[in-house]
């Protein structure tokens, strides 16, 4: 690490980040109860085998490290770049599902909530907004690139102010540890901002209100799309989802890309189509991926994917057979979100009052 006398700011960057991260790792697994985890999705899709090996299977070992957690599901975030609303309920229930049958168990530690649910959350909002500049939301990298991939021509001011958004949920819970990836980076970044200036400048002479939370990188460095070349994303369409059965997952497989060469072999930089669908199989069986290369051999690209389907199904089996129970229970799901809610209410109640009465707005 750089020494702090440079004028280079090792905390700005990506590096630096992931050894925080490692250090913050280390910490949780010996400290649970000092950290509430805030994480969570946008309610646009089902989740797909790229959000299982990235971020779902952290939640959960975090989760049952003891670690109070929070999921949110972001159907507000949804407006801001989507026109389509018609699927946000189904998407959420459907999310809830994915988690349950994941393994994340929602209880008084663990709770699942839609944000839109949150009338106090979304009134941090308000004097957040006076904490960060015109210029300061209109520089985030995340959503500039959102704005650009999207095609957007118009930008609404919810796709500018978001960020914002995302610190009420993250702030509202004093949530300090926010498992992400590396494109919400400057989303924390603005949260530790917005909580530094609040302190700073309403809590003088009295305890700060609001943490400086963290983000806690997944070690599963991103999964490529069936496709080799870019993210597994639903939009690209080269996605396998939890909810695929065995056959779907099967001929999802064999249809996806790998080169003309027979002899298998781990090669990420030359041959990404192929190392992507070793390293998938090694994420289920934990083994090397350069081993099931070797194993594989002269057999070619068929074998390689007839041990990605096995390997994947074997993987996903007792989630999908979970899934379907849970498919058949709406009002259980229901009931999860509906307590996740209450919990989340109570919680955002009393930090709203201490933030009025930080802002001397009680009566
Ligand atoms: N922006 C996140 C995404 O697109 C979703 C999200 C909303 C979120 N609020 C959050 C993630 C708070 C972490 C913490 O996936």
């Amino acid at each position: 690490m750089a020494d702090e006398n440079t004028e280079f700011d090792p905390n700005k960057t990506f590096e630096a980040a992931v050894e925080r991260s490692k250090a913050l790792e280390a910490d949780i697994a010996v400290n649970p109860k000092k950290y509430r985890v805030l994480t969570g999705d946008r309610p646009t899709g089902r989740l797909h085998i790229g959000h299982y090996f990235g971020s779902l299977q952290n939640r959960v070992r975090i989760s049952k490290m003891g670690v109070p957690t929070m999921i949110l599901i972001a159907d507000y975030q949804v407006l801001t770049d989507h026109d389509a609303f018609d699927k946000i309920s189904q998407n959420t229930k459907q999310l809830v599902i994915d988690y349950l049958a994941a393994g994340i168990e929602p209880g008084d530690d663990v709770i699942i909530y839609p944000h839109s649910y949150i009338p106090e959350c979304n009134q941090l909002m308000l004097p957040f907004m006076t904490l960060v500049s015109n210029s300061e939301l209109s520089r985030n990298p995340t959503v500039k690139e959102e704005i650009q991939s999207a095609g957007l021509t118009n930008v609404n001011a919810g796709m500018y102010t978001y960020p914002i958004h995302q610190a009420c949920d993250i702030l509202f819970c004093k949530g300090n540890v926010v498992p992400v990836g590396k494109d919400q980076l400057p989303h924390i970044e603005l949260t530790r901002s917005i909580a530094k200036s609040f302190n700073k400048k309403f809590c003088k002479g009295r305890d700060p209100i609001f943490p400086m939370p963290q983000a806690l990188l997944s070690k599963t460095p991103s999964i490529m799309g069936l496709d080799g070349n870019q993210k597994m994303s639903k939009s690209r369409n080269n996605a396998i989802f939890l909810c695929n059965t065995e056959d779907e997952t099967a001929a999802l497989i064999k249809k996806a890309k790998t080169d003309g060469e027979r002899v298998i072999t781990y090669d990420p930089v030359n041959r990404p189509e192929v190392a992507n669908l070793l390293s998938l199989i090694g994420l289920c069986t934990k083994e090397n991926p350069a081993d099931i290369a070797a194993r594989i051999g002269d057999r070619g690209s068929g074998e390689l994917k007839k041990c990605l389907t096995e390997a994947l199904n074997e993987e996903l089996r007792l989630l999908r057979a979970k899934r379907a129970e849970l498919e058949k229970n709406e009002d259980y799901i229901r009931k999860v979100l509906l307590e996740g809610v209450d919990k989340a209410r109570a919680i955002a109640c009393q930090t709203l009052d201490e933030v009025r009465e930080a802002m001397n707005m009680k009566i």
